[in-house]
């Protein structure tokens, strides 16, 4: 299919953070070269979720604000690529356990994947956005993930405990490793890639 000027800037960005979010000689090297490779081929449309928002979202244009004011030759790109997604994108809640507060205060959403604008199996492309103080709780999954980090906030790792990789960060989390993340005073907002290959659906 023909992606949306949107979609393709979108998936153009994140196609170059994944290029160079890992040194290559880090184990995830090779799998951001897989994720990139495979973003490179549009797949075919597909059925997509309804537009669909939620309360935190409320925090995006905030959290985009930031973004665009940000120090870096890719900032500014990023927030006017997101923008421009906006109106298309579903946001969901994890169905995973937390408190109340995560609930209320976090959303996914797919751009690219079984859910996505763009729908394909081999990997999954999406969003997250926590509410300011909001903890994404512990959790882990098959797939491995790369984030590119978009905003302030910190991120836990069971083997390196919390960091904080500010705007233009990548994060990289092998399978099934435990990981977590929680915004500061301001809203948290990542892009992240799973790769799926034939392991089935994920969720972030
Ligand atoms: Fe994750």
């Amino acid at each position: 299919m023909a992606r949306s000027p949107a979609l393709a800037a979108f998936v153009g960005l994140m196609g170059d953070a994944l290029a160079d979010a890992l040194p290559a000689s880090h184990a995830g090297h090779r799998t951001g070269q897989r994720m990139r490779q495979a973003l490179s081929r549009p797949a075919t449309a597909g059925f997509h979720l309804q537009p669909h928002s939620l309360p935190v979202c409320a925090h995006l244009p905030a959290a985009l604000q930031t973004l665009r004011e940000a120090p870096l030759p890719q900032a500014r790109h990023w927030a006017d690529a997101i923008a421009a997604l906006v109106p298309a994108l579903a946001w969901q809640r994890s169905e995973r356990a937390g408190s109340q507060a995560f609930h209320a205060g976090h959303a996914n959403t797919q751009v690219v994947g079984p859910q996505g604008l763009e729908q394909r199996s081999d990997l999954v492309l999406g969003a997250s956005l926590l509410a300011p103080h909001t903890v994404y709780p512990d959790h882990s999954h098959p797939p491995e993930e790369i984030y590119r980090v978009l905003s302030d906030g910190d991120w836990y790792r069971a083997e390196t405990g919390w960091t904080t990789p500010g705007i233009g960060g990548s994060v990289h989390h092998p399978p099934g490793i435990l990981h977590a993340m929680r915004a500061g005073p301001r809203p948290l907002l990542a892009v992240w890639c799973l790769w799926v290959g034939d392991a089935g659906a994920p969720s972030a």
